[in-house]
């Protein structure tokens, strides 16, 4: 059977014709009702590890390649890259001797520091050593190279704000001249210096800065804060959570990004609840599994979470063991324009029912 032709199909080739849709023809699904189809995912240490090794033998940074980076890409972004819609989490490894030339980017970046010791990073002329556990800024636009002058492979998580910067088309990029390291100007962590005593600021010469000018964060200092607050205080959601800030005006640490570490002690089971901001965590030490929709992924050392906006998500710790976050999340973009939303699960206690393991 022939089907009738649509009497008014002339009317809508004619829109189109224009650039123009009928919005009461749109579907649903292209009206972005639902927040994304970003998937709940873990990328696991144990695959990646070996992967990130093996770029020795792939990249060779003395011609071409700049950085040897692994980058998670979730399902949910193919055929682009980042952990979520906003964010990107990689891997990052700097063998013995090796440089990584001085470049700028729109796109803020941190490293949260896995493994190694005698690499640093140099951000706009302040050569930053890396230490496990340590938080290195290199914000928006600002010069950075990385080095390792000891004898072990350096590994590090980094953040970047890449997939929102990109949806907006802002980014911009360029190496140093020479594509060389740049000129050490301090070969100590002089914003440290300035900024890193707890509860202390300098009298004067206090930055107006978009972002943090503290560009180390200790993880002497992160942990030690940890365990303090863990003994008084933990949220039945999160655990004990403590925010990397801006010390100036205790805000987060990025206008694009916020961070946090979370401490959760064997046994913890946390409620669940979605939110439209999106995460990753690294898990730096610990072993258990998040329920996100309703779905189990196990996670251990090192391990990388994402989770989606809008996801429901519990965390559930080893008995045996206690498990710290470190994570990164997309809320700064979020609040300004009143977009943060925020809901508990009610039923079963705040537990989802489990649908099956990953
Ligand atoms: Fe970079």
């Amino acid at each position: 059977m022939v089907q009738a032709a649509d009497p008014d199909q002339k009317y809508y080739d004619a829109l189109d014709e224009l650039s123009v849709l009928p919005l009461w023809r749109v579907e649903e699904s292209n009206q972005a009702r639902s927040p994304a189809t970003i998937r709940p995912y873990v990328w696991r240490w144990a695959d990646l590890h070996p992967r990130l090794m093996q770029t020795t033998e792939v990249v060779d940074l003395e011609s071409g390649a700049e950085r040897r980076v692994l980058t998670m890409q979730n399902p949910g972004v193919r055929p682009l890259a980042g952990a979520t819609h906003t964010l990107t989490a990689s891997l990052q490894l700097i063998m013995p001797g090796e440089i990584a030339p001085a470049h700028r980017h729109t796109m803020a970046a941190f490293r949260f520091i896995i493994e190694g010791q005698g690499g640093y990073t140099v951000v706009e002329g302040e050569k930053v050593p890396m230490s496990a556990g340590d938080l290195i800024l290199t914000p928006n636009w600002t010069w950075h190279d990385h080095g390792n002058e000891g004898d072990q492979p350096m590994i590090w998580f980094d953040g970047l704000d890449v997939p929102f910067v990109r949806s907006l088309k802002a980014c911009f990029y360029q190496d140093f001249p020479g594509r060389q390291a740049q000129p050490v100007k301090a070969d100590y962590p002089e914003s440290y210096e300035r900024f890193g005593a707890p509860g202390l600021l300098p009298a004067k010469q206090r930055p107006s800065t978009l972002y943090s000018p503290l560009n180390l964060y200790k993880w002497e200092h992160a942990y030690e804060a940890l365990q303090r607050l863990q003994a008084i205080e933990r949220d039945e959601f999160d655990g004990t959570v403590l925010e990397y800030v801006h010390p100036l005006t205790g805000g987060h640490i990025l206008p694009t990004m916020s961070c946090y570490l979370h401490g959760l002690t064997g046994g913890t089971h946390t409620r669940a609840r979605r939110t439209t901001a999106s995460s990753v965590i690294h898990v730096v030490r610990g072993a258990g599994y998040t329920v996100m929709e309703g779905q189990r992924f196990d996670w251990a050392d090192r391990d990388i979470i994402a989770i989606p906006p809008w996801c429901w998500h519990e965390h559930v710790v080893a008995p045996d063991t206690d498990a710290i976050f470190f994570r990164v999340s997309d809320l700064p973009v979020l609040e300004p324009f009143g977009l943060v939303r925020e809901e508990a699960y009610k039923p079963n206690d705040g537990h989802q029912p489990l649908d099956g393991a990953s």
